[in-house]
């Protein structure tokens, strides 16, 4: 093969995350580190200024954090914001006091101060990881990266291993990020929608690769709201794991829907011709346009790979029997367009445009904002059952913290193990999962303010 190895690409990858220096937080440890500061980045074309944003190591995204299965990772988070912070490893099954929840599992993180993240990775694939204070905001100033955890064995053979982070940002006329997070007319509809996608940090991102080579795409939407409908040309493969988890079998890639925090591991062969070019596109109600674009170079190789074989599962638990699992409801209200007339705030009932005042707008369970007792709170390894029912005219993805779960089909069939799944109008779905991760755990809309306005609950597990 010429071009495209993967250990070149480990060590492009190896030599951009040798950090720089090591010091100490609290104590002895030492570990790189990890800054959130402000900095600025070429998101628009050309003509346009660049776009002042937040990112860890000033970077968007911020540097691919890389490690293999099994292995512990531990990165100092500097806060060099003007505003507290803290870090979420999102898809991580993490000791619970490295879920960087503030007010939950941590103090945030102030800024100039720091804390220590040094946590083992327990499952090989795609996560990531983002802030979780005013995460509306901080995420849509840019402060996002990918964590990639590499099998331990049994790594499928490729070409190219590429980590695709789609975003969508609202930018006003000279390219930079608009203010505007608290508005109310996003926080109650879609959330906030953007006006510019980039994949990686670039309005315009292209890789070349030969004709016939096998590429790993590691995809994560990465917005505060948009739901991506995605779709290959001149590509043409498999979904190999969802949210960082293995399918039991590779899936013929078709068209695609991730939602907000979602993952999907594509192994692709590139079909176009020499010269011509394969895409991405994402698809919109007025059409679509390309989101990646793969030029395509000489071939390196005769005849297409043959398919590949399922990757090696992760060390989740199977569930327990469903009967006798633990239950709970979890009705979702509130929005635009909604029934909702009011819920509880502060153990006080309060009117719809008293809500709106406060700045919240939906509910979970009658709920505007995080109630003091948990949703349901679990036995260490007993299996648990939650029930929701999407009651508003928006689409929610419904995101786990700690855990992966299985969607309980209505035949009774369990889907594939995710940490976020995508919701529509009226739709009920219940998820089960093993509760083997002690500790307090958000569950919550990866609508970032869907999320703030009201959508975000716990449990405990024992
Ligand atoms: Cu990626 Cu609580 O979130
Ligand atoms: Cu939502």
């Amino acid at each position: 093969m010429t071009g495209f190895t993967r250990r070149q690409f480990h060590q492009s990858v190896l030599s951009a995350a040798a950090a720089a220096a090591l010091p100490s937080v609290a104590g002895a440890q030492t570990a790189p580190v990890l800054h959130a500061r402000t900095g600025s980045a070429r998101l628009a074309p050309a003509q346009y200024p660049e776009t002042r944003i937040w990112g860890y190591d000033g970077t968007v995204p911020g540097p691919i954090l890389r490690a293999q299965q099994g292995q512990r990772i531990g990165r100092v988070f500097q806060n060099d914001l003007p505003q507290a912070s803290s870090v979420h490893w999102h898809g991580i099954r993490i000791e619970n006091a490295m879920d960087g929840v503030p007010g939950m599992t941590q103090a945030a993180v102030e800024p100039g101060a720091a804390f220590l993240y040094d946590f083992v990775l327990p499952d090989a694939g795609t996560y990531w990881y983002h802030p979780h204070n005013r995460t509306y905001e901080q995420m849509a100033r840019g402060l996002y990266g990918a964590l990639i955890v590499d099998e331990a064995t049994g790594a499928p053979e490729v070409d190219l291993d590429e980590v695709l982070l789609l975003d969508d940002w609202r930018l006003n006329d000279d390219a930079q990020i608009a203010e505007g997070f608290g508005n109310m007319r996003d926080w109650s509809h879609a959330g906030r929608i953007g006006n510019w996608i980039t994949v990686n940090g670039d309005g315009g991102w292209s890789r070349a690769v030969p004709r016939l080579a096998r590429m790993r795409l590691r995809l994560v939407n990465t917005a505060n709201a948009r739901i991506f409908t995605l779709a290959a040309r001149g590509l043409e493969g498999w979904v190999v794991a969802l949210d960082g988890m293995p399918l039991a079998a590779p899936q013929p890639l078709a068209e695609l829907t991730l939602a907000p925090a979602q993952r999907a591991d594509l192994i692709v062969d590139v079909v176009a011709g020499e010269g011509e070019e394969a895409f991405l596109v994402s698809y919109e109600r007025d059409g679509g346009y390309a989101v990646a674009a793969f030029p395509v170079t000489r071939s390196a190789r005769e005849m297409r790979m043959t398919a590949p074989v399922a990757l090696p599962p992760n060390p989740v638990p199977a569930l327990g029997p469903l009967e006798s699992a633990r239950r709970a409801d979890l009705l979702m209200e509130g929005g635009a367009m909604g029934a909702m007339a009011g819920a509880m705030m502060g153990g006080q009932r309060m009117e719809m445009r008293e809500m709106v005042a406060a700045g919240k707008v939906w509910a979970f369970n009658g709920m505007a904002d995080m109630a003091d007792t948990p949703l349901i709170e679990a036995n260490r390894g007993e299996t648990v059952r939650i029930a929701m029912t999407n009651d508003t005219r928006w689409q929610h993805g419904m995101h786990l913290h700690g855990h992966h779960f299985r969607q309980i089909g209505r035949d009774g069939a369990l889907g594939p193990l995710r940490d976020t799944l995508l919701m529509n109008r009226g739709e009920t779905a219940e998820i089960a999962f093993v509760a083997d991760n002690p500790g307090d755990w958000l569950l919550h809309c990866h609508m970032l303010e869907h999320s703030a306005g009201g959508m975000m609950t716990w449990l405990r597990v024992l």
